[in-house]
């Protein structure tokens, strides 16, 4: 399975996504602060591949610590969370890593772990956070599978796939279950505007797999929905609300309300760390406005006059009732999403 980022001795290293399909480009992060450049800068992208990047980062600093005694090194780890936890906004799952190596942090520090002690448990943490995200997106395949036909044309957009997360994959974690468990599986992938994660990624990790992909424009997907069978759009989501609303890469709402339009099943694939409980509705989350260049070029050449205003709003939000069901590794929640998502929420309480 493709490696998104793992350890390599005291460096963190990732694929470079910027640079795909193109080039196959390993970047090395030796610090905190080459993570949180690697996240804002979108070496690494994905909701659940930021939370554990940026888990590994908060271990890797923490690892480089000189600190003499706790005192200093809870400054300094209060200082790298901080760092990470500003790199971007929408996807909750960065938020959700933090915290994890928050609580872990301090229950050590509760029961009187000295420096060293606290460097190992952080270490832990970030690992289990890596390995439970495939072991999650794994799970979400073989739920997702379940929804899909012997034969499916499945539309995804953006990429949520292996390099979106720890490995494997959300939506395409559905679409790779699917084809494990015998299915014949078609793959329309959006090139997703502007930063054609649909173009370079998803359809570069599909055809490694061997999977049937064809690469659309954002623009033909209501076309060949009304003139061709689509059976589902299945698309991973940056932070669920209490309520079910979906935030999602830019373009994503527009799928949805195509899908609704043309009685095409729109399935949302996400991890239990991709809900937020504590935001009630889709107001609630903060969508990030990127760069104007990402809308300005492709690679060097510059497609709009200077002068022209640009807009660039990373997600958007797809309310809940253009949304058949959310798949995570729990299982399928389905409207009302307020009593489902929150069922599933409470399974974790219990376990
Ligand atoms: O801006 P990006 O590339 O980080 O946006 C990614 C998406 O919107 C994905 O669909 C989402 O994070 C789910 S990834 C499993």
């Amino acid at each position: 399975m493709l490696p998104t980022i793992a350890w390599d001795d005291d460096q963190i290293v990732m694929i470079d996504q910027r640079k795909l399909p193109a080039r196959e480009v390993w970047v090395r992060c030796a610090t905190a602060t080459q993570v949180a450049k690697a996240i804002t800068t979108m070496v690494i992208r994905g909701a659940p591949a930021i939370g554990v990047a940026a888990a590994m980062g908060i271990a890797l600093e923490a690892r480089r610590s000189r600190a003499a005694g706790t005192k200093q090194f809870t400054t300094e780890f209060q200082k790298t969370c901080d760092l990470l936890a500003a790199t971007r906004p929408t996807a909750v799952n960065l938020f959700w890593g933090i915290e994890r190596m928050k609580q872990t942090f301090a229950e050590a520090a509760a029961a009187g772990a000295s420096v060293d002690e606290l460097k190992t448990r952080l270490r832990s943490a970030a690992d289990r956070i890596h390995d439970d995200d495939v072991a999650s997106c794994r799970a979400i395949g073989r739920f997702g599978a379940t929804l899909v036909p012997d034969t499916a044309c499945i539309l995804t957009h953006c990429n949520a796939g292996a390099l979106a997360t720890a490995g494997y994959g959300t939506a395409l974690g559905v679409i790779r279950g699917a084809v494990e468990a015998g299915k014949r599986v078609s793959v329309l992938a959006d090139e997703t505007r502007p930063f054609l994660q649909g173009a370079r990624l998803t359809a570069w990790e599909l055809v490694r797999d061997g999977i049937d992909t064809t690469v659309i424009t954002d623009n033909m997907a209501g076309a060949l929905m009304r003139t061709s069978t689509i059976d589902l759009v299945v698309v991973g989501a940056d932070r669920i609300a209490a309520n079910g609303d979906a935030a999602n890469k830019i373009g994503t709402y527009s799928v949805a309300v195509l899908a609704k339009e043309h009685g095409i099943p729109f399935y949302v694939a996400a991890p239990m760390s991709t809900i937020d409980l504590a935001t009630a509705d889709g107001s609630g989350i903060p969508i990030e406005e990127r760069p104007e260049r990402e809308v300005t070029h492709v690679g060097t050449s510059r497609l709009t006059p200077v002068g022209a205003k640009i807009r660039n709003p990373a997600f958007d939000v797809t309310p809940h009732r253009f949304i058949s069901a959310i798949i995570t590794e729990r299982g399928i929640a389905r409207a009302p999403f307020d009593a489902s998502l929150r069922a599933l929420a409470g399974q974790a309480s219990r376990a």
